[in-house]
């Protein structure tokens, strides 16, 4: 009998855990001087079935926090639990139940695309045959079967990311954690990775990703925590974060002369203007999205060279520089 299916009948009961993912407490401060508090202070639930996102700058501390859960990096203070287990005290038995696909790239160069999924499953206890068919399964399901005898350096960025899915979720887990999946992708091969996750979610997996991607989690996640400086700010539903948060809408007025006072004065004077500051190319405007408000910000701008303007409305980008007065990509 495979070892799996050996360890499984001596697991105790830990699928009644109502939590995929529970988070109390957590910090990880990386020794120096100064020291790095990359995560201060975490507190987190995710649900079975959910799709979570965790958003953040660069330097947030989401790699960290995905660190931690998937026993790679040891927690400073705090406890983590994975369907029930504590990541710390049982990093064996929490690695049976997570799949993770890392910011790099860690395919096996020297085997093949069909001999990295295998392995895999072998790793896990799996039997060659039941390996092997696995691995035929999965290439077709992440359509990869015309490349199965390629090796990870014959095959674009696009299919090796999906390769790295694919090789994480083979043994059967119950948790998936994608650190920056569609970094450095195409439009297409992200949409195409897109698809592929949210089939998989559709299958009930639990699926916790990072993205600075603003709209990629807001179309793809339940929920997300918008995470900076290592703290969750905020924690919802893209819709519920929007509605609270995003009323606020961001207008960049493109100008051909330097903003000066007298404008951000007669801007800030403007109804349902709520903040102006200068930017590179202009002024960032902040306002509630009322009626007229753009008419009127534009009146106002036009007698200053606007040469051009951008509006990001209710989205989650506006949700971060309403609470952070900072950009993500910034
Ligand atoms: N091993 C380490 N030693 C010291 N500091 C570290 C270490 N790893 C990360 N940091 C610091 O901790 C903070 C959080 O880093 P982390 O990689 O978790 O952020 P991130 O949100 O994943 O960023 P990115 O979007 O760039 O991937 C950063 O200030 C980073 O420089
Ligand atoms: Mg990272």
């Amino acid at each position: 009998m495979p070892t799996t299916e050996l360890s499984a009948l001596s697991e105790p009961q830990v699928a009644a855990s109502t939590t995929a993912l529970r988070l109390a407490g957590v910090h990880k401060i990386y020794p120096g001087s100064p020291e790095v508090r990359a995560v201060d202070g975490i507190d987190l639930e995710v649900a079975p079935g959910e799709m979570f996102g965790l958003l953040g700058p660069n330097g947030a501390g989401k790699t960290t926090t995905v660190g931690m859960c998937t026993t790679r990096i040891l927690p400073t203070q705090g406890r983590i639990e994975v369907a029930g287990l504590d990541v710390v005290a049982e990093p064996a038995r929490v690695k049976r139940r997570i799949g993770v696909v890392t910011q790099a790239n860690t395919l096996d160069r020297s085997l093949t695309l069909h001999e990295n999924l295998a392995l895999h499953c072998r790793y896990f206890g799996w039997s060659a045959r039941r390996s092997r068919a696995r691995a035929d399964e999965l290439l077709e399901r992440f359509r990869l079967t015309e490349r199965a005898d390629a090796f990870p350096m014959q095959i674009s960025g696009g299919m090796a990311q999906r390769l790295q899915v694919a090789r994480a979720i083979a043994h059967e887990p119950d948790v998936l954690f994608l650190d920056e999946p569609t970094a450095g992708l195409d439009p297409q091969s992200r949409l195409a990775l897109w698809e592929l996750v949210g089939e998989l979610r559709r299958d009930g997996l639990t699926v916790v990703l990072t993205t600075h991607y603003m709209e990629e989690a807001d179309q793809l996640c339940d929920r997300v925590a918008i995470i900076d400086h290592g703290r969750v700010l905020v924690c919802d539903t893209p819709e519920r974060l929007k509605a609270e948060h995003g009323a606020s809408m961001v207008v960049d007025l493109h100008l051909s002369a330097q903003a000066d006072d007298a404008l951000l004065d007669r801007l800030l004077a403007v109804t349902g203007v709520t903040d102006a500051d200068r930017i590179a190319s202009g002024v960032r405007v902040l306002a509630r999205d009322t009626e007229g408000l753009l008419a009127r910000v534009v009146s106002v701008a036009d007698h200053a060279g606007l040469s051009d303007l951008s509006v990001t409305g209710a989205s989650l980008e506006a949700v971060f520089i309403a609470l952070t007065g900072r950009d993500l990509r910034e």
